[in-house]
């Protein structure tokens, strides 16, 4: 065993909600194991301020402003990631955003946008890296960002909570069928974690949800986004080589599920 397995030095990555939050932790830390980040994500004035980080590191970035529903924009990002590094190696599908709505009160264009967003914008990001890993041969990683919403009934999250409930069957779907190319998908479902989505939210008619699940929490607090970027780094690295199709949970011990 060597902390070699965490080195990502000669890899190219696709990190998409990466202006922020979850995606920007993530890719900075990408970088700073080695690799080179691809940061995709439709706020572009947040999206320089992370490839500038991760240059001023001393790392390479290169950004793509999308919306992960333009399937097109997505591929050219992959296909740009293949002509810097030679191929796509890691792929870390962290946009999304959060909706708030009761069952009762939930409209289909809210359910039909969140669904757009937080699953099929997932979806096609996995389907273009892994056609492109399968297309050059890289026994590649591909991370997906559930949450801890797939494990309980939250109240207002149907329509949040159904789209990371299909992200975790997409993950563990797609990791049966490409895991004879040598090419590994896995989810992580993080807790509430403090970023720019969730301060908006309990921000939101005085939620302090943030209180509520750090009494919840046997560690008693909220997670950091760098917290979950470790969590994708373990999943994205070669200390994970025998790891596919799981859901790995960070959330200070909220839910222990089977
Ligand atoms: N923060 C939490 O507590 C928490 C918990 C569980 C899961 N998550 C998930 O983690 C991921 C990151 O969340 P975060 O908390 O960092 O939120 P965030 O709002 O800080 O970051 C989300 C990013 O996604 C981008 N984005 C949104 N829609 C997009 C689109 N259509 N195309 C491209 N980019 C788009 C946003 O611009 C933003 O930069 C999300 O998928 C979220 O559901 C967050």
């Amino acid at each position: 065993m060597s902390l070699a397995a965490y080195d990502l030095t000669g890899r190219t990555a696709l990190v998409t909600g990466a202006a922020g939050g979850i995606g920007r932790a993530t890719a900075v830390l990408l970088a700073q194991a080695g690799a080179a980040v691809h940061c995709a994500d439709l706020d572009e004035k947040g999206l320089n301020r992370t490839t500038g980080l991760i240059r001023e590191a001393g790392g390479e970035a290169w950004a793509h402003p999308l919306d992960v529903t333009d399937r097109p924009a997505l591929a050219a990002a992959v296909a740009s990631a293949v002509r810097t590094g030679g191929s796509l190696h890691i792929a870390a599908a962290i946009a999304g955003v959060m909706h708030r709505s009761t069952v009762l009160e939930t409209q289909d264009a809210d359910l039909d946008r969140v669904l757009d967003i937080n699953f099929k914008g997932v979806l096609h990001t996995c389907q273009e890296a892994a056609r492109s890993m399968i297309g050059t041969g890289t026994r590649g990683s591909i991370v997906t960002m559930a949450s801890g919403a797939v494990d309980t009934g939250s109240a207002e999250l149907l329509c949040y909570g159904a789209a990371k409930a299909a992200v975790v069957q997409l993950t563990k779907t797609l990791a049966a069928e490409i895991g004879r190319h040598g090419i590994r998908v896995n989810a992580v479902a993080p807790g509430w974690v403090r970023t720019p989505m969730t301060e908006r939210d309990d921000a939101a008619g005085q939620r302090r949800v943030e209180a509520t699940l750090s009494r919840m929490s046997p560690l008693e607090r909220v997670g950091e986004a760098q917290e979950i970027a470790h969590a994708v780094l373990h999943l994205a690295s070669d200390a994970s080589s025998f790891t596919t199709g799981q859901i790995l949970r960070p959330n200070g011990g909220v839910a222990m599920p089977w």
